[in-house]
């Protein structure tokens, strides 16, 4: 009997429930049909949690997390309820650095012409995967505010970057391309203007470029990157940078896919993939979304891909995928990708045509 692998499902807010709801599904139909050792733990947390009763993220649901489970499903934070966002920080920070988790391993892979919105380009030009430092850089919160409120004021964001953080991003890009046949590694930074924290990001990326024979390490400012990303994204194999702008080339890079409804993703401890790795579709909360039945779940249904091969399946991430794939060809999908299903009916499209093979 294999070991069997507990998942923490956290939906959160907006349209996160509703899509977290769906891929839920898709996993309990590899539980209960195909056997796999699946044990999914539903957790209470998320904005109308946070006001009901001012819960975050629990110490102890932190601890039991790490000790228990091999993968977190999260759906997505922010409400507009919230606005100074405490909770999602909490939440979603509490795990990204919480657990080390310091790649965000977000694969840009476009699943139909249609869905490319590039003059002249297919899905063939749209295949990347962007490694995003998840554990540094602007996002950890250092610095402050003084005088607020004033004509005088000031307010500080420290942008912290260690040469641990950044070498070990780079190299589990590097790891990536060497792994998957890739030949190309581009890392994008800023070094021109940020002169201290960038010129480390682009000395380390040479250092450990030059010990992967065979890739060719380029080096681009970011954005130079955006440029070249929009006139020809064939060119991307894997790509790596700091937290900020792996944010904002994710978002670019979903338009490509057909919008941020179609883009998964997952933050991994690296070197130690053993670790608890969180897995979330790369969209927020959507809240003009929420509650309509319109969000699309195929984002969070490549997630669930993304999650099994994590476990040790990869074989259903590619059957996920296929099926999605299908779903768009023969429209039976959500408004934004150009079908007329809601929510529930579309994934409940993918899920009938994954359960009826297993
Ligand atoms: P968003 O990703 O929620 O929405 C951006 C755009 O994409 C909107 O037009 C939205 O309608 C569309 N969109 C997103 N997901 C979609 C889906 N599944 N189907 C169809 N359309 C979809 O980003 P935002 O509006 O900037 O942020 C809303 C809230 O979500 C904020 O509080 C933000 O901080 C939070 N957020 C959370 C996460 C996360 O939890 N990982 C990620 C991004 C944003
Ligand atoms: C994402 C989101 C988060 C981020 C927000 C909610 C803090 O935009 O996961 O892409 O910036 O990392
Ligand atoms: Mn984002």
């Amino acid at each position: 009997m294999p070991a069997r692998k507990k998942i923490a499902i956290i939906g959160g807010d907006g349209i996160g429930p509703s899509v977290t709801e769906e891929a839920k599904k898709l996993l309990e139909i590899y539980r209960d049909k195909a056997g796999l050792p699946l044990d999914l733990w539903e957790l209470d947390l998320g904005a109308d949690r946070y006001l009901r009763d001012g819960t975050t993220f629990p110490k102890e649901i932190q601890i039991a997390i790490q000790r228990e489970c091999s993968a977190v499903l999260l759906g997505a934070l922010g409400d507009p309820r919230v606005p100074n966002l405490e909770h999602a920080r909490d939440i979603l920070f509490g795990m990204r650095f919480g657990y080390d988790l310091y790649a965000n391993v977000r694969p840009v892979r476009a699943l139909a012409d249609r869905l490319v919105p590039l003059k002249g380009r297919t899905a063939k030009d749209v295949d990347f995967v962007v490694f995003r430092e998840n554990t540094e850089g602007i996002y950890v919160g250092m610095g402050g505010q003084f005088k607020r409120g004033t004509p005088d004021e000031v307010a500080i964001n420290e942008d912290l970057n260690t040469r641990k953080g950044v070498e070990r991003i780079i190299r589990a890009a590097f790891e990536y391309a060497r792994s998957h046949g890739k030949t190309k590694v581009t890392m994008a930074d800023k070094s021109n203007a940020m002169r201290h924290a960038h010129e480390l990001w682009l000395r380390v990326f040479h250092e450990v470029g030059a010990q992967y024979q065979g890739i060719e390490a380029r080096h681009l400012y970011v954005d130079a990157l955006c440029l070249l990303l929009v006139q020809d994204p064939s060119q991307f194999e894997v790509i790596v940078t700091n937290n900020l702008f792996g944010d904002i080339v994710t978002d670019l890079g979903a338009a490509f896919q057909g919008g941020l409804g179609m883009a998964a993703s997952a933050n991994v401890h690296a070197s130690s993939p053993e670790k608890v790795t969180l897995f979330e579709p790369v969209h927020g909360s959507a809240p003009p979304l929420a509650g309509k039945d319109i969000a699309n779940p195929f984002a969070a249904l490549l997630t669930a891909g993304m999650l099994l091969a994590h476990l040790g399946w990869p074989e259903e991430e590619r059957r996920i995928e296929r099926r999605v794939t299908e779903a768009i060809e023969e429209m039976a999908c959500t408004v934004d990708v150009g079908g007329k299903l809601g929510t529930r009916a579309a994934a409940a499209w993918v899920r009938e045509r994954v359960a009826s093979e297993l």
